[in-house]
């Protein structure tokens, strides 16, 4: 089967690494990816959201299965896009259907999916420039923190979360009014604060069946002890040590069966992963967010843990046949190690060569943003090199990872050091 993926991060080089390990995969694609999916397949030199570039290839080269990495692209409808056109429409798309990818490009939409389906999610109400006085109110009837969420796609900025209610009010207006994150925030949703641990699951689902992947933690701050900005992931761990039998059987029964149910009874088109970010509140699952997508960095520990052919895995989404397959999970932690560019997540270089990347064992190596130079592997984004490492348990498997760092290499390269601090 020729298999194109679409994206360019170390989720995509993940799914590349997976892929091609197939039996069943003939020729892989990757558009744009990075130096790390260029020894895996083809590089396309072409955006994920140029539908009309992304359809010439697919007949150029008979490709027979497309695998969405960002959401982008889903939310812009290119399951729609494929299924309408009589060239395109046999072809095999992993990802939901627009509709069902604004799990993710709606917050609003999201919170009204969970309150239809009786999903626990923190109360909330909406708002607009409209509405803006209304919001005040609102904020005034809440305790601090004041969690402040811009409905649409901010890349991953969209969320404030304030102590001052004078600061939270300044905010909503300067979202609403001012548009601080563009369009995105011309409508706000303001939500109750949930204190707990915070955990990832991902599942996999052909709209009627789903299978939960391993759960996943990532670290979102770029500095130590969780301080600093918020970036797109300085690393993760798989499986998460508190989400034990009990916890996960919750989280199946109350959130992932009715999630699933509710995209079925609602004939919202879903073959893909859903990634819902929670937090355990007491003993208990409440939903912060659904993605409509695989995590970056959380792909990098999740999928080296599957040993069942992701092709084989997604043909059966094809065919709405996945109660038919049996998961085989490798037992051991899985831990992933992000080396950054110094700046970001603000304003960082890039192109520095990169050494050392032939001198590292016994882990794997996941790029991120890289870009193969004439005679070098140089940075090409924020995040650049992830280093993933399984064993018996996180802390070993970090060692690995770290072991292995070491040994890398580039201008101004950062990572955090104090991943698992807080299990
Ligand atoms: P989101 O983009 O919705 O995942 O939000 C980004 C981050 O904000 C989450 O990973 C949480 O750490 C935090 N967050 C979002 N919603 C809440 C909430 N209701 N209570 C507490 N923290 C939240
Ligand atoms: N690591 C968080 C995300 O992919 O959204």
């Amino acid at each position: 089967m020729k298999i194109l993926i679409l994206g360019s991060g170390g989720r995509e080089h993940t799914f590349a690494y997976k892929i091609a390990q197939s039996p069943l995969t003939s020729k892989l694609f990757i558009a744009p990816g990075n130096a790390g999916t260029a020894q895996l397949g083809t590089n396309i030199e072409i955006s994920v959201t140029d539908f009309e570039a992304i359809k010439d290839i697919v007949l150029q080269e008979q490709i027979e299965m497309i695998v969405v990495g960002p959401e982008d692209p889903l939310v812009r409808g290119i399951y729609d896009f494929f299924k309408s056109d009589e060239a395109l429409k046999d072809i095999i798309v992993i990802g939901p259907s627009k509709e069902g990818a604004q799990l993710e490009g709606s917050k609003e939409y999201a919170k009204e999916f969970m309150e239809r389906h009786q999903i626990p999610t923190a109360a909330y109400q909406s708002f607009t420039s409209d509405t803006v006085e209304d919001g005040k109110l609102f904020l005034e009837s809440l305790k601090a923190p004041y969690v402040l969420k811009a409905d649409g796609l901010a890349a991953g900025k969209g969320v404030l979360i304030l102590n001052d209610i004078e600061e939270a009010k300044t905010e909503l207006e300067n979202m609403l009014t001012k548009q601080k994150f563009g369009k995105a925030s011309e409508k706000v949703v303001i939500e109750e604060f949930l204190d707990g641990i915070e955990l990832s699951v991902f599942v996999v689902t052909d709209g009627k069946n789903y299978k939960i992947l391993p759960t996943a933690k990532d670290y979102k701050r770029i500095g130590e002890g969780d301080t600093g900005l918020n970036t797109g992931g300085m690393g993760a761990i798989s499986p998460v040590p508190f989400a034990d039998k009990e916890f996960l059987n919750k989280i199946e029964e109350r959130i992932v069966k009715p999630t699933v149910k509710g995209l079925q009874e609602e004939n919202i088109p879903y073959k893909g992963f859903i990634f819902i970010g929670l937090i355990k509140v007491g003993d208990d699952p409440k939903v912060i967010e659904y993605n409509v997508r695989m995590g970056d960095p959380e792909t990098e520990v999740v999928l080296p843990r599957i040993q069942t052919d992701l092709v084989h895995i997604f043909k059966h989404i094809d065919k709405e046949t996945l109660e038919q397959i049996t998961l085989e999970i490798d037992d051991r932690t899985a831990t992933t190690v992000m080396t950054v560019s110094g700046g970001y997540p603000e304003a960082y270089e890039k192109g520095k060569v990169i050494t050392g990347l032939e001198t590292i064992e016994e882990s794997i190596v996941f790029h991120a943003g890289t870009k193969q130079d004439e005679n070098a592997v140089i940075t090409n984004g924020g995040r650049v090199i992830a280093i993933t490492s399984l064993d018996e348990d996180y802390k070993k498997a970090l060692k690995k990872s770290y072991q292995n760092i070491e040994k890398l290499h580039f201008d101004k390269m950062y990572y955090r050091k104090d991943l698992g601090f807080d299990l």
